[in-house]
């Protein structure tokens, strides 16, 4: 996530446009260090937020590094639990978020269904869950794309895509420029959904009404971090979305 800020503003003012008042509670699943948590709690006075993730180690290491480094009165606003996200843990919340493409985890129609389904059941009356999304003509296959960086080369590998089962394996590495490299940092074994999939199972699930936020892009085809709701979308090498289902 490189804009946890922006995220959170991104996530305000949509549920403030879609339910006409500001969202308060946030779960976040697959929360890893926190980091969207703690930009929430930051975010307006009364916020809270709750971070759900298996991993122990890294929700530590976020409590002491990140959030522990806020001031106390945002610090004790941001509750992390070791949980599994099918758990169902906490709720009633006005907003989910499983964001970074993590819920891609779940591979077949059955268990994301299901995830959707405790997702549906935690939030409150006019709760709204928001995801994130990519694809294009560059993503299902085997490919590299390089950032450079004044310290270091981001590197992402798309090292293995599956046609039948559309199994999809990821890798970030970090390349540093002594010659040394951190590869891979993170890897990633996703199926790769398709957005009819997701809206799909997303009613089925129970949600009421499934919003596709797409960015609108400038003359040079670069992102203008504004969104509008497509009624269709032509494909390009990559995108890359925001989905917001409404309880
Ligand atoms: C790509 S990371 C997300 C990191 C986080 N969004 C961030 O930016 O720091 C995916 C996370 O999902 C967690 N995870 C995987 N399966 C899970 C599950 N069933 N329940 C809860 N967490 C899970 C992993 O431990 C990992 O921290």
């Amino acid at each position: 996530m490189q804009d946890p800020a922006g995220e959170v503003r991104f996530v305000s003012n949509k549920f403030k446009s879609l339910r006409g008042r500001h969202a308060v509670t946030l779960r976040e699943d697959f929360g890893g260090t926190g980091i969207f948590s703690l930009a929430w709690a930051r975010s307006r006075r009364e916020r809270t937020a709750h971070s759900v993730d298996l991993d122990g180690e890294t929700q530590a290491w976020g409590a002491a590094h990140r959030v522990g480094n806020a001031p106390a009165q945002v610090r004790e606003r941001v509750r992390f639990e070791r949980a599994n996200v099918l758990d169902g843990v906490g709720g009633p919340v006005d907003v989910a978020v499983a964001f970074n493409f993590s819920y891609w985890i779940f591979k077949t129609r059955a268990e994301l269904r299901r995830y959707f389904e405790v997702v549906h059941r935690s939030l409150g009356p006019d709760g709204v869950l928001f995801l994130d999304a990519f694809g294009g003509l560059d993503v299902p296959q085997i490919d590299e794309n390089r950032v450079e960086h004044e310290d270091f080369t981001y590197v992402w590998r798309q090292r293995d895509y599956d046609v039948l089962s559309h199994d999809f394996e990821c890798a970030i590495s970090f390349e540093f420029d002594d010659g040394s490299e951190i590869n891979p940092a993170f890897t990633y074994s996703w199926r790769l959904w398709s957005l009819v999939e997701i809206r799909e199972l997303l009613e089925e699930a129970g949600f009421s009404k499934v919003n596709l936020f797409w960015e609108r892009n400038d003359a040079e085809g670069e992102g203008t971090g504004r969104f509008y709701l497509p009624k269709r979308a032509e494909n390009e090498h990559v995108w890359w979305t925001y989905i917001a289902a409404e309880r």
